[in-house]
């Protein structure tokens, strides 16, 4: 990859923090946020573009005046959506931003239409679904934010429990972006040491069900939904993308055969390297987590049948 150049298309509070990672890591050549709300984009490629001023690399951040300035980009970020307010329904909130991916994946497809993208709206699975079926491409070009994002909440409950380790814990979680997800304790470690030597089945417990929450956790506490580790776990797997550095990340990918299960997208270990998702990696389950993962996998398919009953995709 030679241009270097991501877009954000959402420029609201993830999408801008995502921008303001990767300028701070000088991971690109080029950042262009691109949001309906066109000085909101403006503001804050100003604001980020300003703050490169001390930043160890240079990075050229812009607003897009139009959807045509997303044109070239290696990788695409969507953002874009409404959140979850109390008076929608699921079903409400899955059709809202089923029809803003139409439009933004009308765009992505005209002005970049060889780019990866990287699906960050929720509900995220069925997002990341939506975008594969709009655009027709390869299921390695799409590929879903969760897993990145829900593995970092996990390795801070980890961190805050033990009192060390901080930086230096991956945990693995497999399944969907929501009450569905599934936490593996037995395959994360802290510093290369297995966490059933330094946590007890009782805390781990705490930590599993912290780690389910932590999106909610956050709302609570700041009326909005969080947006500094979804935004670093953006901009790592933007730099995994860019730099093909071939690391294993769980993200939301299109299944066609893995794990038993086709035309869905859930999450997964994948390798993730120039091509979008270079390999998907497959656990051997046990039956317990098999059958969570099958819990996991209908609550997704739930939604893409109140879009098929939507008519949708027609
Ligand atoms: C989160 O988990 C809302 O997906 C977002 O914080």
């Amino acid at each position: 990859m030679v241009s270097r150049k991501v877009g954000i298309v959402g420029a609201g509070f993830v999408g801008a923090t995502a921008a303001y990672s990767l300028s701070m890591t000088g991971s690109c050549h080029e950042v262009v946020l691109y949001d309906i709300n066109a000085d909101i984009a403006k503001g804050k490629a100003m604001d980020i573009g300003q703050s490169t001023s001390y930043a160890p690399k240079g990075t050229i951040v812009t607003a897009a005046e139009d959807a045509s300035d997303l044109e070239g980009c290696d990788i695409i970020v969507i953002t874009a959506g409404v959140p979850r307010r109390n008076e929608m329904t699921r079903a409400d909130l899955l059709l809202i931003n089923a029809k803003i991916m139409k439009d933004v994946v009308g765009n992505i497809v005209k002005y970049s239409p060889d780019a990866i993208i990287l699906c960050v709206s929720n509900p995220l699975d069925i997002m990341n679904y939506v975008v594969h079926k709009l655009t027709g491409w390869e299921r390695h070009r799409i590929v879903g934010m969760a897993g990145a994002l829900d593995g970092a909440r996990m390795a801070y409950q980890i961190n805050q429990k033990v009192g060390y380790g901080s930086g230096q814990t991956r945990a693995m979680l497999i399944g969907d972006h929501g009450q569905h997800m599934i936490p593996l304790p037995e395959i994360s470690a802290v510093g290369g040491v297995p966490l059933d030597q330094i946590i007890s089945k009782e805390d781990m417990i705490g930590i599993i069900d912290r780690t389910k929450n932590g999106g909610a956790e956050i709302v609570k506490h700041l009326g909005t939904s969080a947006y500094y580790a979804p935004g670093r776990a953006i901009s790592v797997m933007v730099e995994a993308i860019l730099d093909d550095s071939r690391i294993v990340m769980p993200s939301s990918v299109i299944l066609d055969g893995e794990y038993g299960y086709t035309d869905i997208s859930v999450g997964v270990p994948v390798v993730l390297g120039a091509k979008g998702v270079e390999k998907i990696v497959e656990l051997d389950l046990d039956e317990e987590t098999k059958a969570k993962f099958k819990i996991s996998v209908d609550s997704i398919r739930d939604g893409i049948e109140i879009l098929n009953k939507n008519n949708f995709f027609e």
